[in-house]
């Protein structure tokens, strides 16, 4: 954080104060209101977070005008293309692109942790069986604190570093056994020989019955689809785990809290949605009584997919995902897939209306995520719980900064109230 001598005045009254300015590495301009309470005596108001800065972090940094997200500085274009999910698992948590040792280390590392405590598998058959992935995923991953007592205390260095690991290590193994409970198999253990999302869709997709062979081209689309989710900057779900966190509580119960908040559709759960929109609409001519619903204010249908808060011009993600969506379609011999038609249609026919031109509303990651998902056999109920693997990453990283950084105070906004103010309590029998 550079302090650029730069400061705001605010004028309240007859009062005026003056507020520091940070210049940041990339990014605008920030003003520090921390003591404008204290000196001022008023609050500032932002619902939503659009103009506040939470945190400093050196993680990543989304440029939204111009479509560019950064993970310590690489594009993420680049890194989808020419690194994989465990190297940028590595950088985002280290700051740097790992030696040929130390990626090496890593993996091993993280192979070696990636088996869940066996008495986990009880804890599953507490659920029923049509409980959606995400809410058997929100209660086992809580549910690690109370498996994994010597990586709770968040002051020891070293139990902050095997809690990273462990969560990296043995979220998609949940995510896998989620899935095979919910469909009345045997849950499959990980296996070491197998790269990180190989790994993922062997315990998804064998069955002890018969010999599964994982498609090489359909792990690197899946470890492509992990990449492009790895971290989003201070996003719902990592500012809930960094709120979740900054009350001291321990890594698993606050990367729970993430997993809870990115459920939501306007977050991660819009993957699902999205398909399930595709599929709802159905043939390329229904398109347009769709477009008519999203635009209209008393309809609160949205095109799921679309939109974001912080790009404002394209989503570099869904450029990716867009390429993999046709790659992935091409090696299963899937042609004239109607999703994917109705997609790329209905991008071609939002991006050429005015209303979404004006809104600067574009695809985002979710578009077409769920059209490579459901060509590899995975359930629409599948497609958050791989995002949240996928993120978890993202969201130790940010974890493990704020633990580390000397200013982290509890979070604690303030409110505008609107309230009723003092008045006497009134007897039942008055009401
Ligand atoms: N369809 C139709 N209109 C939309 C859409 C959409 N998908 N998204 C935003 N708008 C309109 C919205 O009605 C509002 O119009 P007006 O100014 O007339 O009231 C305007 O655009 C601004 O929308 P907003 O809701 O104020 O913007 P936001 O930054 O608060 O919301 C968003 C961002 C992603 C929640 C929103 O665009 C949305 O709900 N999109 C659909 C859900 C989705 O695809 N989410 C995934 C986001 S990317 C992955 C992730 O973050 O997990």
């Amino acid at each position: 954080m550079t302090d650029t001598k730069k400061s705001a005045t605010l004028t309240i009254g007859e009062d005026s104060y003056e507020l520091p300015i940070f210049s940041p590495t990339a990014g605008p301009d920030v003003v520090d209101i921390r003591k404008l309470y204290g000196t001022a005596g008023v609050f500032t108001y932002d619902p939503g977070f659009t103009s506040t800065a939470s945190c400093d972090s050196t993680i990543t940094f989304i440029d939204g005008d111009a479509g560019i997200l950064l993970h310590r500085g690489y594009p993420i274009d680049q890194l989808a293309e020419k690194s994989h999910y465990l190297e940028v698992c590595y950088l985002l948590m280290n700051g740097e692109l790992p030696s040929a040792a130390e990626l090496e280390d890593f993996e091993t590392r993280i192979t070696r942790h990636t088996m869940v405590h066996e008495q986990m598998h009880n804890f599953f058959r507490g659920f029923r069986r049509d409980a959606h992935p995400m809410a058997t995923m929100v209660g086992v991953v809580g549910a690690m604190s109370a498996f994994y007592h010597d990586s709770t205390d968040i002051n020891d260095e070293w139990q902050r570093e095997v809690a990273a690991m462990r969560l990296i290590a043995k979220v998609p193994t949940i995510a896998a056994m989620a899935y095979k409970y919910s469909i009345g198999q045997p849950f499959v253990y990980p296996r070491n020989d197998l790269d990180y999302a190989s790994n993922f869709l062997h315990m998804c997709f064998s069955v002890p019955a018969e010999e599964y062979h994982v498609d090489p081209i359909l792990a690197r689309a899946m470890d492509r689809i992990f990449t492009l989710h790895a971290d989003h900057e201070q996003n719902a779900s990592t500012s809930t785990v960094r709120l979740a966190s900054s009350s001291g509580a321990n890594p698993f119960a606050c990367i729970a809290a993430g997993i809870a908040c990115l459920w939501g559709p306007a977050h991660g759960g819009a993957n699902q949605a999205c398909l399930e929109m595709l599929g709802e609409i159905g043939s390329v001519d229904r398109i347009p009584e769709f477009i008519a619903r999203a635009k209209d204010k008393n309809d609160p249908f949205r095109l799921m997919g679309f939109g974001h808060r912080v790009y404002k011009n394209f989503d570099p993600r869904a450029t990716v995902m867009k390429k993999s969506a046709d790659e992935v379609l091409d090696l299963l011999g899937i042609e004239n897939n109607p999703k994917l038609q109705v997609a790329k249609e209905l991008e071609h026919q939002a991006l050429n209306d005015p209303y979404f031109a004006e809104k600067k509303l574009f695809p985002n990651v979710d578009f077409y995520s769920g059209i490579i998902l459901e060509a590899m056999g995975f359930p629409t109920s599948m497609f958050t719980p791989i995002f949240a693997l996928s993120r978890t990453v993202g969201w130790v990283s940010q974890w493990k900064e704020m633990i580390a950084d000397p200013q982290n105070k509890i979070g604690r906004p303030r409110q505008l109230y609107l309230g009723e103010t003092l008045r006497d309590y009134v007897d039942i029998e008055k009401r």
